[in-house]
């Protein structure tokens, strides 16, 4: 991918460009809590956007993208907002170090990624943190600290995408660590990183190529569920909530706020249980708590859907240690904690029953944790 980009930055600027990447994420366990205040324990994953950046001495941005094979320019003032919905991304990244009072001119760019698009891999928070991360070296002396570049990415999602998003996609994105899991607190923003580099286990993810889009979907009504709830309670956010305060307020709230708020609750707890169980080596529990969080996924946070909760059960059948919905929802991908001498098995099986019923084969992705955003040269 390295050779690709900069041969096409090559044909197209004259300029000599710095090189860097930022990678996808997978979340073990912890969704939906993120912009509840709760914990989240993601981490950066060996796919990445990579993109050559060089400054260009004018007042434009040139950034061509070689998947899809389109070349977007676009001034740095509010109303030059490109349409393009990629290099909206990079556009609102741009106006929000601004914003801050950061420095941003113009730049010639090249990009490519091999983050399967739509699958739930926060390929657009990739995106975000790569030129957050290049933005900040290249105009900045590198003195936005890393936690910004992530609410870089989070606001731009915010102002020039229309979805609600949480934290963890652009904080796994910009601060993964190698063979580490990151527990996020995001109410404190307190973090700590795991190692997770187990010898007989393997993470899996595998895509029902259903596509989700997040904005203007039922993301940000889950969300707005959640924040009714809590205000309902007298609470910031659902962090401090329980059970039994929900189950006090029952009368007053409609079913379906309910079970969102229930399911966030209890999704808050499984992030520790698996953190201790993480710790303790006991990947059972790990994917015990895995299952769990599907399960309410998709009965209470109904954010499933068909083609997901058969990956799911086909995994329990075929001994698959954990396996859930993973990101958004409404698609996407499952993730699969999975003992290594029942990887094949479960390959073959889920490929070819998926394909039976789907009519079409699933994506199967095995991914390490890796480095999150970096500068490659
Ligand atoms: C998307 C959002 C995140 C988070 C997850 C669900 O990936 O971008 O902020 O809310 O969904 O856990």
């Amino acid at each position: 991918m390295k050779d690709r980009i900069l041969k096409e930055f090559k044909s197209r600027f004259v300029t000599e460009p710095q090189l860097y990447a930022s990678a996808g994420r997978i979340n073990l366990i912890g969704e939906h809590t993120d912009y509840n205040g709760g914990f989240v324990f993601p981490g950066a994953i060996d796919k990445v956007i990579m993109a050559a950046i060089a400054p260009n001495e004018t007042e434009k941005v040139k950034v061509y993208s070689i998947d899809m094979d389109e070349e977007v320019e676009f001034g740095l003032n509010e109303e030059d907002a490109p349409t393009s919905s990629w290099a909206r991304y990079i556009f609102g990244v741009c106006r929000e170090i601004l914003k801050r009072g950061g420095a941003v001119k113009g730049f010639d760019a090249v990009f490519a990624g091999n983050i399967p698009l739509g699958a739930g891999l926060s390929s657009s928070a990739a995106l975000e943190s790569c030129f957050a991360f290049a933005l900040n070296d290249l105009f900045n002396d590198n003195t936005i600290d890393k936690f910004e570049l992530a609410k870089i990415g989070q606001a731009t999602e915010h102002n020039y995408c229309g979805v609600n998003c949480g934290i963890m996609d652009q904080f796994a994105s910009v601060m993964g660590q190698k063979g580490k899991l990151i527990r996020l607190d995001c109410r404190t923003m307190e973090f700590e990183y795991f190692p997770f580099a187990p010898i007989d286990y393997e993470l899996i993810l595998v895509d029902s190529k259903v596509k989700h889009e997040l904005a203007d979907s039922p993301y940000n009504k889950r969300r707005a569920s959640c924040e009714r709830v809590a205000k309902r309670l007298g609470l910031e956010t659902l962090r401090d909530a329980t059970i039994p305060m929900l189950k006090a307020i029952r009368p007053d709230i409609t079913a379906e706020d309910y079970f969102r708020a229930k399911f966030v609750i209890e999704e808050k707890e499984r992030v520790l249980a698996v953190c201790d169980a993480l710790y303790n080596g006991d990947y059972e529990k790990v994917g015990e708590e895995m299952y769990a969080t599907h399960s309410g996924l998709s009965e209470d946070y109904e954010v499933s859907c068909e083609e997901l909760d058969f990956l799911t059960q086909l995994a329990r059948e075929c001994g698959v240690t954990g396996s859930r919905i993973m990101g958004g929802g409404f698609g996407g991908c499952t993730i699969n904690l999975i003992k290594t001498d029942k990887k094949d098995f479960f390959i073959e099986r889920v490929t070819q029953e998926f394909k039976e019923k789907y009519g079409h084969e699933p994506g199967i992705y095995p991914v390490v944790i890796s480095d999150g955003a970096r500068k490659i040269i």
